[in-house]
């Protein structure tokens, strides 16, 4: 059991107490940031003459061989150590004596696990949206491709009115988007540097919290200790945004769950994302459509868990922050681990026009269309709409489509029908006449491609933009 803070304490912690209250089994994954941390540390405290710059040269030293131990695997984290800043501040000891006694000067486990926690945290927004990137870039070369296939469009799982496939996806571009415009936002508010807040007054040593602020690559300083040590706004901000983009690719799941099954074929999973069944030898499942979805419930799980952990936490740090990091980290890896097998899914998946095309023409897609091409003769749209009802029952006991009937038949019901009908319902022109912003036409489709090339290609990554100092 090694623990930092023996001093004041007569017995020896209880084995369970001591198991129950150690980080070390999930905070070893930050090992990095928290070495990176105590370096920027070390640095400004020789820079500031609270320890000299020698000494603040072997700590960094040997602060950097522990980093590259650990990372060949030389070094282990083992569970001998109470969290992850005893194992550092430890083997550092251990290496290189009174010297790294010096390192833990003006500094608390409280403003170093939220400075690690956040440095964990950054990496892991700006890995997500590079991975929403990718995503948004094969969703976009789909829809390059698909301007010109025609499919049903929904409301109620009904079908409604002709789309094309780059229409449908275009609408998970822009959830997509905004995931990451989310990314960015948080990526702004939280790249302040609680580092140097101490336990949760500050210190009397004449740190420069500006100076490892710097270091660390963050905007500045936090500007409340008391708030530096116990904020986690950030990482609830994060889960949010990450629930809300498993929600996205849940939906889209759910999409491509419908579109394989057999009564629809609109697409093909790929056998590489596909499994089979050990019983029903016919059978190809969808299971990593599936599994997306159904890991969107541990994510919000996580959201759950930290805003309620946090409700009741008097200022300023208390123990129960240290319940932030295994539901999140769980969080993290799961939604990263989803919005990569999703993206290699999509890029590998057929889509089948053919059968989307002959559903669309199937199923009155075109019958608001019919209904305009009246109010175009003059029928007044309520009229309208209740002649092309009435010819909508007629096919269904027919089992035939609008465009099946011959113009004789069509004036039956209404006299304003001349031949040019069947143009103004043919899914084509049904497609290509909705020309507003935002709408399936082609042309409409060709802009909303081109802005999202532009966005693509100009989009800063996180961080490249600098905001104002705190
Ligand atoms: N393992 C702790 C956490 O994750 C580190 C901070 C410990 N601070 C303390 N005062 N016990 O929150």
């Amino acid at each position: 059991m090694a623990q930092l803070w023996g001093g004041r304490f007569t017995k020896e912690t209880d084995r369970l107490v001591y198991q129950f209250n150690a980080s070390i089994a999930f905070d070893r994954k930050f090992y990095r940031q928290d070495i990176e941390g105590s370096k920027a540390h070390a640095k400004m405290l020789g820079r500031q003459g609270i320890i000299s710059e020698e000494e603040a040269a072997r700590m960094i030293e040997a602060l950097d061989g522990i980093l590259s131990d650990v990372d060949s695997g030389a070094l282990s984290v083992t569970e001998e150590y109470e969290d992850i800043h005893s194992f550092v501040e430890t083997t550092l000891i251990k290496r290189i004596g009174d010297t790294g006694k010096k390192l833990h000067t003006g500094r608390s486990r409280n403003d170093q696990v939220a400075l690690d926690m956040r440095l964990y945290t950054r990496q892991q927004v700006q890995d997500t949206d590079a991975l929403l990137k990718k995503l948004l870039e094969t969703i976009l070369d789909i829809m390059e491709g698909n301007t010109q296939t025609v499919m049903p469009g929904f409301t109620h799982l009904q079908k409604a009115q002709p789309i094309t496939l780059a229409h449908h996806l275009g609408a998970y571009f822009e959830m997509f988007k905004r995931d990451r415009q989310r990314m960015a936002d948080i990526y702004g508010r939280m790249n302040y540097c609680p580092l140097g807040s101490g336990a949760l007054a500050g210190t009397t040593f004449p740190l420069d919290r500006e100076y490892t602020a710097e270091l660390l690559g963050f905007y500045g300083p936090t500007l409340n200790s008391m708030d530096g040590v116990s904020d986690r706004d950030y990482l609830i901000e994060f889960l949010s945004a990450l629930s809300t983009v498993m929600m996205h690719l849940s939906r889209f799941s759910e999409e491509i769950i419908i579109w394989n099954s057999n009564e629809y074929q609109f697409v093909e999973i790929d056998d590489a994302y596909s499994t089979g069944s050990s019983i029903m030898p016919q059978k190809k499942n969808p299971d990593i459509a599936e599994l997306v979805r159904g890991k969107t419930g541990r994510v919000y799980g996580a959201l759950m868990s930290l805003l309620t952990t946090m409700k009741g936490i008097p200022l300023a740090y208390n123990k129960d922050m240290q319940e932030d990091k295994e539901l999140a980290f769980d969080a993290m890896d799961t939604a990263k681990g989803c919005l990569a097998l999703f993206e290699g899914m999509l890029s590998t998946m057929k889509f089948n026009k053919g059968v989307m095309e002959r559903s669309a023409s199937h199923g009155f897609t075109n019958a608001t269309d019919a209904a305009d091409y009246l109010v175009g003769r003059g029928v007044p749209f309520r009229d309208a709409h209740g002649i092309i009802g009435q010819i909508v029952l007629f096919c269904i006991e027919k089992g035939i489509a609008i465009d099946d009937m011959p113009l004789s038949e069509l004036k039956r019901f209404s006299e304003a029908f001349e031949e040019d009908i069947y143009k103004a319902v043919s899914m084509e022109t049904c497609v290509n006449k909705r020309l507003t912003t935002g709408a399936p036409g082609k042309a409409a489709m060709e802009r909303a491609i081109a802005a999202g090339r532009n966005y693509l290609k100009g989009a800063p990554g996180i961080g490249a933009v600098h905001a104002p100092r705190n």
